[in-house]
């Protein structure tokens, strides 16, 4: 389906991300024929970094050109640059912004849709979210909100005062871009269009599960943002959490978005607080050198964790979750570890104690694959085991053209008003309920060298399981 006519306003139009990811992601998807038929896309900044329309359309093609999967040539990109303006916004002054708004909607006839994207840093939020309000523009518009969604319970709280003042929850999109990512979509899928999955996706045969989400990258000279934010918020509490969500869920009644949130929200609820002793906080080494850190700084660039959901499906079960920064190998995993069965009749040295027994690995890795492992009998004439794997990788089994990258996703969803894949303030505020003991006494951080897995009491966190990274 192709979104109605929209002029989208772009706040935070010069940052780090809008260059990044939106810019390109916008294109990516004029490109593909997803955007509507008639669209304009107004960028915004504060007065004292604002740009000149057509210095935003050079600015879009530089970040296309060194971001983009498409690249800004063509008809598709000359169309697309002329749907480009900017107009400054200040609290004291959003004159230039009105004005660049009223023109886009007034070029496109009619009333067009309306969406507000807010990639601006946490402190800008509440002054960007009353100048929608004071201004009018919030009116009809969606708004997509970036994460943190605050740093803790109270300031998830404030938060969410600040936009219900000006919006209804029905037009509010928090975006996640992990839960833009094809195959986070494709566990729902996995789980509930196979007879095969979904019967074992439980305690009575799972033993553990992993969701490892190592980085390669360092902070990127993002120290501004990452010195007060640290692993645990920045990807634990957003990112991994919703992944959880997706792969704990029970069966929704439909693929609506009030079925489906409604689900994710009730394995949020189960979650049991954290508990500190079952946490991992790591620094790489170096960090504290790292231009804009506090060279006493405490911030985690890693954390691991050992978390439990209270309910009938997963009573037991640990979950353990892992991401971090300048780590041995960048990855999006989600592994299924599958109860022994009972292994008597093989002679002890058959091989039947293996690495990994059975497991599910679900890569979500850009285009992504399944792998399932077990064990199997070598050729010959005694009963040795060994391990095999099957594997399925998107690549080569689809047209890869159709995929769109989490953002590109989230935005056609944004403007087609489906909020499925967007978080709900309910669920994201018992997640940082659930947080609440961590954040109180956290472990203190552990140093681990840059290029390796993490400090060295992760494998006692995970024990009697082993990590399923590295690739064995
Ligand atoms: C962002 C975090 O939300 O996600 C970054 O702020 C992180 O620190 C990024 O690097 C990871 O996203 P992806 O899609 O590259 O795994």
């Amino acid at each position: 389906p192709r979104p109605d006519d929209h002029v989208i306003v772009l706040f935070g139009a010069t940052g780090d991300l809008a260059r990044r990811k939106l810019l390109p992601g916008l294109f990516h998807l004029a490109h593909a024929g997803l955007m509507p038929e008639h669209y304009r896309i107004v960028g915004s900044a504060p007065a004292a970094v604002a740009l000149g329309d057509e210095e935003f359309r050079a600015h879009a093609r530089e970040a296309v050109t060194e971001f983009g999967r498409s690249k800004p040539e063509g008809g598709a990109w000359e169309e697309f640059e002329a749907a480009l303006s900017f107009g400054a916004a200040d609290a004291e002054d959003p004159q230039p912004l009105l004005d660049a708004v009223r023109r886009a909607e007034q070029s496109l006839g009619g009333r067009p849709g309306r969406l507000c994207h807010l990639a601006v840093p946490p402190a800008a939020f509440a002054s960007v979210v009353q100048l929608l309000g004071d201004t009018g523009l919030a009116e009809g518009t969606r708004v997509i909100v970036e994460k943190p969604f605050g740093t803790d319970l109270p300031s998830a709280r404030s938060l969410d005062a600040t936009l219900h003042a000006v919006f209804d929850e029905s037009r509010i999109f928090r975006i996640d871009h992990f839960l833009g990512k094809e195959s986070v979509d494709n566990i729902l899928a996995l789980r509930f269009a196979n007879g095969m999955f979904e019967p074992v996706w439980n305690r009575d045969h799972i033993s553990h599960v992993q969701i490892d989400v190592p980085e390669r990258i360092g902070i990127e000279g993002r120290a501004g943002f990452f010195e007060g934010t640290g692993t645990f918020r920045d990807m634990i509490v957003t990112h991994l959490f919703q992944l959880m969500g997706f792969v704990a869920m029970e069966p929704p009644t439909s693929l609506t978005a009030r079925a489906l949130r409604d689900e994710k929200e009730k394995v949020f609820q189960s979650l049991r607080p954290i508990d500190p002793a079952h946490v991992v906080r790591g620094q790489y080494t170096g960090y504290r050198d790292e231009p804009g850190v506090d060279p006493h700084s405490d911030t985690e660039t890693f954390a691991a964790l050992r978390v439990e959901l209270d309910n009938w499906r997963w009573a037991g079960v640990p979950f353990f979750l892992r991401s971090g920064k300048s780590l041995a190998q960048g990855r999006h995993m989600v592994t299924l570890g599958f109860r022994e069965p009972v292994l008597r009749m093989f002679a002890p040295d058959a091989g039947a104690d293996g690495p990994h027994g059975n497991v599910l690995a679900i890569d979500f890795d850009d285009p992504g694959s399944i792998t399932a492992r077990f064990r199997t009998k070598q050729p010959g004439p005694s009963m040795r085991l060994e391990q095999a794997e099957m594997v399925f990788g998107y690549a080569g089994s689809f047209n890869e053209a159709h995929a769109l990258e989490g953002y590109e996703r989230l935005i056609l969803d944004a403007m087609l008003g489906d909020q499925s894949l967007f978080t709900r303030s309910d669920g994201i505020e018992r997640l940082w309920e659930a947080a609440t003991p961590l954040l109180e006494e956290p472990p203190p951080v552990e140093p681990y060298p840059p290029g390796s897995w993490g400090p060295e009491r992760i494998d006692r966190l995970i024990a009697p399981y082993r990590w399923s990274l590295p690739d064995r």
